[in-house]
């Protein structure tokens, strides 16, 4: 935990949102991205509303962040589990749960969605939001593939709407990619930088481009080796190896294809498909379309390129 919200120390402006010290965060969307973003807020000092459509859903996300929290708590209180414990739920108090978005925003400095890659979803979402939420609220997207530019244009705050994308285990990866649009205005961009930095997180800017930095050219690569394998020129076994021990890649392109969820992995290929059909990196692939119908999604279905226990 690298630093609490209380201690955000901001210059003088005469802007609202410049001087807007955002302690209460909601987060739509109580999956693998929306529970994490949850649990680092949370360990950060921030009170979070964690939003979803049915308490099951958010009980099974509380349960994600206990999980993660557990790990961390190992490590940190090696010899002292007790302390480890009260770590725990100290953290998960500062969470609480909602199936009401509407009123869960009513308190909020900063909305973070996190739901299905859905522009339509999102954007019926957002529009609904943008009624209720307070002016001085920023509106964030953790979206890996769509416009921010296009999410935003169902609101009348696109001044104060950005990209905040965050990488899988969110307790874990240090980056936190900030987008702006032409409309985003640099006071929202810099709470948003802050906001990332008090998470203990290394922000990272770039425009409202397909798949931002990092999935930009990640998500090709792993297409790449779909590709390689596809053809027969080798293994995927082979081809994760070769990542891992000839690039330096924590995982090779199919575990960690398994562990992104190949459901996301052909979203976020078929969105770059849309915006740039002429490029040949985005085509799409026979296998990871046959296995996304057949519901093997990789670790979250316990099956994918590989079998999961
Ligand atoms: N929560 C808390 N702690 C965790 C954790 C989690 N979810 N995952 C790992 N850890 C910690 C734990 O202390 C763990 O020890 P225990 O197993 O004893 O609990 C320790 O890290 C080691 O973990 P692992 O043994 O599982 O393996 P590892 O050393 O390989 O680390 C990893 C796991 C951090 C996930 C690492 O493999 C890695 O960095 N992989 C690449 C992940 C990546 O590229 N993510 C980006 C995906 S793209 C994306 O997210 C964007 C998008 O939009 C699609």
């Amino acid at each position: 935990m690298a630093f609490a919200a209380s201690q955000i120390v901001r210059g003088f402006s005469s802007s609202a949102v410049r001087n807007l010290v955002i302690k209460n965060v909601t987060i739509i969307g109580g999956g693998q991205m929306g529970a994490g973003i949850a649990q680092v807020a949370a360990s950060t000092g921030h009170s979070v509303t964690l939003v979803d459509t049915s308490d099951d859903i958010l009980k099974k996300s509380i349960k994600l962040i206990e999980g993660s929290l557990k790990r961390v708590a190992k490590k940190k209180f090696s010899d002292k589990p007790e302390a480890g414990e009260e770590f725990i739920k100290k953290i998960v108090q500062k969470v609480s749960t909602s199936t009401d978005a509407e009123s869960a925003v009513q308190g909020s400095d900063l909305v973070v969605e996190a739901i299905v890659e859905n522009l339509k979803i999102k954007q019926d979402l957002f529009s609904r939001l943008d009624k209720l939420a307070p002016s001085h609220t920023i509106f964030a997207s953790n979206t890996s593939s769509l416009s921010i530019c296009d999410i935003a244009s169902s609101t009348n705050r696109q001044d104060r709407f950005g990209g905040l994308h965050f990488f899988n285990p969110v307790a874990m990866m240090k980056l936190v990619e900030v987008i702006g649009t032409p409309a985003t205005s640099q006071d929202t961009l810099d709470s948003l930088l802050d906001f990332s930095k008090v998470l203990g997180k290394t922000p990272v800017s770039c425009k409202d481009t397909s798949g931002f930095i990092v999935n930009r050219l990640l998500v090709p690569c792993m297409m790449e080796a779909i590709r390689l394998y596809e053809r027969g020129d080798a293994s995927k076994e082979d081809i994760d190896i070769g990542m891992k021990l000839g690039a330096g890649y924590p995982m090779g392109p199919f575990e960690l294809a398994d562990y992104v969820g190949l459901d996301i992995v052909k979203a976020v290929i078929e969105a770059f498909k849309t915006k740039d059909p002429k490029n040949p990196l985005f085509d799409s692939s026979d296998l990871l379309n046959k296995l996304v119908a057949e519901g093997k999604l990789g670790i979250k279905t316990g099956e994918g390129f590989y079998k999961h226990k």
